[in-house]
């Protein structure tokens, strides 16, 4: 067999994880997500808990994928052979099927609305333009082909000079692009209110719902659950400091959805819009935006218009590649196949799969409803817990004391270890129940 590759770098790899990370869950679920939740009160318990849940199950992941080396099947079948725990392998090669399907839908929409305003712009019409785009039932079905081939391209490339390389590119273009349009946004008349929206703490709205909405989430947001922090972790050198990189990730992801949310809210609230969600907010209400916008100055709104599409296509595009590759990586690893077959196969039942979402709403709504309601959420649980109590303790503990690491990490491990036998479980089964409510 072929000799695994690695990213060249801890910095790289740490590029990679946060291109997985920065995504659509940043664009659209985040900013919507704050103004219903009670804003700044909202941002703050997200903050939180992406500190003391989400960061710790993703090095969970990140010491199973590198002390194994593998793909989330092989760790499952390395690290605790003939055990059920290959189920879980196995559960994480198909959630990130279906995430992929729907992702790919709605990264497709964005290549759509990218060459329309490349070729068209948006005028008057700009708010129908979205249902105007799907009733023709071919369209969207091209654009998911466009979204899945290129993804396919990138990670058939191999690790290093498909996936590395793209995500090099990818994650310092996305930070300038999106700071552009926040300023752009920022400096709209009637901006304030936006502003506003995003940072005046609304106390009264916290409820326990709220809290699961930060947790669920935060999991999305830094791709939790599914296996992707592990196999992207599986090609990290034994140098790289876990920690730094997974706390990098966490850093980067949130800055990214922040300044996404200032780049989103200000332009709908300058233009008196009540912000909507998902996919109408990014489809149907900025297109209305740029549209009215463009009356008063043409080209400037042309501009943006264009780079924010593209902005939606390229983060979606570094979190699709990590979709495709923790499937891709489990076919080359246990199936023998050979990259280019294995990615072929994935892209084509995902390719499927995706048609069906793109052609009913019933499908697509089901499939991420189970996907982010429930096996997400599983799958970290899960993760937690065979780090916590099955992996065997010295290895999970030598990952963060390794090469890589800074001295004194010893002391802190005690502490880590706690919140990953007893407190994570607990708060994730707390979300789980109160999703079904
Ligand atoms: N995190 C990405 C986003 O915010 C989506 C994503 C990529 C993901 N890989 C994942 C979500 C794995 C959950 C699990 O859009």
């Amino acid at each position: 067999m072929a000799q695994r590759e690695n990213f060249g770098s801890g910095l790289t790899a740490m590029f990679a994880m946060a291109g997985s990370a920065i995504g659509l869950g940043n664009l659209w679920r985040f900013p919507y997500q704050t103004g219903q939740d009670g804003g700044a009160a909202f941002i703050l318990i997200y903050l939180i808990f992406s500190l003391i849940i989400s960061l710790p199950i993703l090095l969970c992941e990140s010491a199973i994928g590198r002390s194994s080396a593998s793909g989330t099947f092989g760790a499952m079948d390395k690290l605790a052979p003939g055990t059920r725990w290959k189920w879980l392998g196995l559960l994480t090669v198909f959630t990130p099927m279906l995430l992929l399907s729907y992702y790919s839908v709605v990264g497709g929409w964005s290549v759509g609305f990218f060459a329309e305003s490349l070729v068209k712009g948006f005028g008057a019409d700009a708010s129908s333009r979205f249902s105007v785009f799907t009733s023709h039932w071919w369209l969207p079905l091209v654009c998911h082909t466009l979204f899945i081939g290129t993804t396919a391209l990138v990670v058939s490339a191999g690790v290093k000079s498909g996936i590395e390389r793209f995500n090099k590119i990818s994650l310092p273009l996305l930070f300038v692009l999106i700071v552009l349009i926040a300023v752009y946004s920022t400096s709209l008349p009637g901006s304030e209110e936006g502003v506003r929206y995003l940072l005046k703490p609304d106390f009264g709205k916290l409820s326990p719902r709220v809290f699961a909405d930060a947790m669920g989430q935060s999991f999305f947001s830094l791709s939790l659950g599914v296996g992707t922090i592990l196999t992207y972790s599986s090609y990290m050198k034994k140098e790289t400091s876990l920690l730094r990189a997974g706390a990098g990730t966490a850093f980067f992801d949130l800055l990214f959805a922040l300044i996404a949310g200032f780049a989103i809210m200000p332009a709908v609230f300058a233009a008196g819009i009540e912000p909507g969600a998902g996919p109408g907010l990014i489809f149907e209400t900025l297109p209305f935006i740029f549209g009215s916008l463009g009356q008063a100055a043409p080209l400037l709104s042309r501009v943006i218009s264009v780079l924010f599409f593209l902005t939606i296509a390229i983060a979606a595009l570094t979190s699709s590649i990590s979709m495709l590759e923790v499937q891709a990586a489990y076919l080359i690893e246990e199936k023998k196949f050979t990259r280019g077959k294995a990615v072929l196969l994935v892209a084509l039942v995902t390719w499927a799969l995706g048609v069906l979402c793109s052609l009913s709403g019933k499908a697509f709504s089901v499939f991420d409803y189970t996907v982010s309601n429930f096996l997400l959420p599983l799958g970290a649980l899960l993760f937690v817990i065979f780090a916590g109590w099955k992996m065997p303790r010295e290895m999970f503990r030598s990952e963060f004391i390794g090469e890589g690491s800074r001295k004194g990490s010893g002391r802190f491990f005690g502490a880590f270890l706690f919140m990953v036998r007893y407190v994570i479980p607990v708060a994730i089964l707390i979300i789980f129940l109160t999703n079904f409510q």
